[in-house]
């Protein structure tokens, strides 16, 4: 190592400081040798260049000796450390041994989205910050610098410095999960393994910063009355008091609040990615079932689950898909040169009605002159095509709720009910009582029930491969299906409820990807006013249209969001009361 190279380190700290010089002297430096071997200061040109800089404290990482430098600084040795750009704060470790650490710039959690903020550790679990008790509500969540990340190489880290929110459903090493459940958190210990999904991110180059608040086991509870045992998070938008959705509820809350954090991941199994999606107004997807490996994630249902992501810039949205599904699918060389409409565009307000008509114009013109834009009923083309001989809203009416219920009634709510009562004299544990209602009704139906809306399912997926979504060799899905996912309705967390919710009976837009299993992408694309009664005055609310396109054509959409987003079709949204 010459001094030469060593000169440009100690410059490139100067530099990545940001700070200007003349304005805030380096008090500290450190030396480390960029390469192997020891290294010694030759004196004149950097401890010259530090002196001037009015350096105090010379910090000398493992294989550097400065030793005719040492007189003019007070000297620690830090052993074996090597340091990429940033802040670092140096302290003595528990044994009393000069150390560095890297500081995390906290931030409140002023919409209560949080269960806790977490970091890794060199061991491979994580902890809770130790700036933050282990809690269960609003702590301060901290965040590394942004610096870290600067001069990462894309190519091996595509997703450098990203800071990411997990719902507390991704198990991850050394903490505890609660699943939204009290008695769920304290009846088992911590996680010994952190699941395949957040792994991959770690290993993108991704921040995982904190746990996020979700429905009950990942259920549908509404805000007032269903979630008894934890309060659930706040949207901002509009009066601050609308619905947040769920159930990756503090994952919606979250992005659409901290502007220091960049995407949030949940799942969905019947919407849970794109309700949030749409009540906060940030791009959501849920991708096609098996994107993305769900081991050590508290399940829903074994053939609907699937793992998903918010944010708030569409480039960084499409790039962080491509980053965590990468693998599982591929880019096409075009678009799909079918829209399809849904009925429902045909009853919303009038002022939502010319946000998506204004979109439909901009993405036809987008999609080239063959482009073509077409009303679709599912429910008309599958009485023609289905040869069921039953309808579609019959035969899937109770699909979900049975799916779902019979699934983690007998892998999560069993399990749990047996690991309480051993642990708690008998007793059962407390459950929200919608998710009670729902575990409940699938006992009442049983195993084979469970095994027929299986085939019921399979039925319609199949049906949607052949019929409605289908195969194209340019662009993966033959059209793209649009429906409207949140046309900019209020519904206040103030609603009281007299019962329950009961089962989620039906089928409707939302149900489409669920049951078919494929990609459905939020993208917010406007915004309405209304009066609030709670302010007082007219707020505005995010307006999100839904694309669902071919099973496994999830690229396809994430390039288009990414293509939209170019010609500035769509873009990047707020934090806070208004999205655009
Ligand atoms: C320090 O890390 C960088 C980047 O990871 C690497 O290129 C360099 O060889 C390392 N230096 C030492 C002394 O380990
Ligand atoms: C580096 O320095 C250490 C401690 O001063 C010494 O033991 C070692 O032999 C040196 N290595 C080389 C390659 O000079
Ligand atoms: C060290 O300090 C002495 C006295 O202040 C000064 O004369 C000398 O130039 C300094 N050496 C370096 C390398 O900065
Ligand atoms: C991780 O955390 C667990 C549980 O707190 C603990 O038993 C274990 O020793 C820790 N370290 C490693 C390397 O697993
Ligand atoms: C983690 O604990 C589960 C039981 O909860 C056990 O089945 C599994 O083998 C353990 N995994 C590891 C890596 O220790
Ligand atoms: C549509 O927006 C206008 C203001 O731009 C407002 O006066 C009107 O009440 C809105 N209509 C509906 C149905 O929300
Ligand atoms: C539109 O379709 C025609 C006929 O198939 C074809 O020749 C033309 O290249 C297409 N235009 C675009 C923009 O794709
Ligand atoms: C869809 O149907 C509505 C109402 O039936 C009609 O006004 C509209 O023009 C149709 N859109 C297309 C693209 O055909
Ligand atoms: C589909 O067929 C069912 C009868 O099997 C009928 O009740 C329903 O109205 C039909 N739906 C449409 C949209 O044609
Ligand atoms: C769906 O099931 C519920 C509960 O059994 C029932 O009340 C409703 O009428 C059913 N709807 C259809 C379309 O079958
Ligand atoms: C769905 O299609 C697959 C592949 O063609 C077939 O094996 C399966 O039996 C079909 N399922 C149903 C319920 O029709
Ligand atoms: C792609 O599909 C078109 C139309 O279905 C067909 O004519 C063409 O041969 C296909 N190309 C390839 C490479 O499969």
């Amino acid at each position: 190592m010459s001094s030469t190279a060593l000169s440009y380190r100690v410059s490139r700290f100067a530099r990545v400081s940001i700070l200007p010089l003349t304005v805030f002297p380096i008090k500290a430096a450190l030396i480390q040798s960029s390469g192997s071997g020891n290294v010694t200061l030759d004196g004149s040109s950097i401890a010259g260049y530090l002196s001037g800089q009015g350096t105090e404290l010379l910090m000398l990482a493992g294989g550097v000796g400065a030793l005719n430098v040492r007189t003019n600084f007070s000297v620690v040795e830090l052993g074996a450390v090597n340091l990429t750009s940033g802040p670092y704060i140096l302290a003595r470790d528990a044994t009393g041994s000069a150390a560095v650490y890297s500081p995390l710039l906290l931030h409140f959690d002023d919409t209560q989205s949080f269960f806790k903020s977490v970091t890794p550790l060199s061991d491979g679990n994580f902890t809770v910050i130790s700036a933050t008790f282990d809690t269960d509500s609003s702590p301060w969540i901290g965040a590394p610098s942004r610096i870290h990340d600067l001069e990462k190489d894309k190519s091996v880290f595509p997703l450098a410095g990203v800071r990411v929110s997990v719902k507390d459903i991704y198990f991850l090493k050394g903490l505890r999960s609660s699943a939204g459940n009290r008695h769920y958190y304290t009846t088992y210990p911590p996680r010994n393994a952190t699941g395949p999904a957040v792994q991959r991110l770690m290993q993108a180059g991704a921040h995982i910063v904190g746990t996020t608040k979700t429905v009950q086991f990942a259920n549908g509870d509404r805000a007032t009355a269903d979630w008894v045992d934890y309060h659930a998070s706040f949207v901002q938008r509009g009066d601050g008091n609308r619905e947040p959705g769920g159930s990756s509820t503090g994952g919606g809350t979250s992005i659409s609040s901290a502007d220091w954090l960049d995407v949030s991941i949940g799942s969905d199994t019947g919407g849970s990615i794109r309700s949030p999606s749409g009540n906060n107004g940030v791009y959501g997807i849920r991708p096609s079932v098996g994107a993305i490996s769900l081991d050590d994630v508290l399940p829903l249902s074994d053939v609907l689950d699937t793992g998903g992501f918010m944010a708030r810039d569409p480039h960084l949205f499409s790039q962080f898909g491509k980053a965590w599904y990468s693998g599982s699918f591929q880019s096409f060389p075009s678009f799909p040169q079918q829209i399809l409409l849904s009925d429902s565009f045909k009853s919303l307000s009038a002022n939502a009605s010319a946000v998506y008509d204004d979109f439909f114009g901009k993405l036809r013109t987008f999609l080239g002159q063959n482009a073509t834009i077409a009303n679709f009923s599912i429910p008309a083309q599958w009485n023609q095509t289905s040869e069921t001989g039953v309808s579609v809203n019959k035969l899937l009416n109770e699909t979900y709720p049975i799916l779902i219920g019979w699934h983690q009634w007998t892998t999560v709510g069993q399990p749990f009910f047996n690991d309480f009562a051993a642990a708690n004299g008998g007793r059962k544990p407390h459950i929200n009582p919608g998710v009670l209602t729902r575990w409940n009704f699938a006992q009442s139906q049983g195993e084979g029930v469970f095994n027929q809306e299986l085939i019921n399912r399979e039925t319609f997926e199949n049906w949607t491969m052949k019929h409605f979504l289908t195969e194209n060799n340019q662009s993966c899905s033959d059209s793209l299906y649009l429906y409207p996912q949140n046309a900019g309705q209020y519904v206040s967390r103030e609603d009281y409820y007299i019962a329950p919710p009961g089962p989620p009976f039906g089928f409707s837009d939302g149900r489409v990807a669920v049951h078919a299993r494929t990609p459905d992408m939020v993208v917010p694309i406007g915004q309405i006013p209304y009066m609030s009664s709670i302010t007082g005055i007219e707020e505005v609310l995010p307006v999100t249209v839904s694309i669902v396109a071919r099973r496994g054509c999830d690229f396809t959409l994430l390039d288009l969001v990414s293509a939209l987003a170019d010609r500035g079709i769509v873009q990047t949204v707020k934090t806070g009361r208004t999205a655009f």
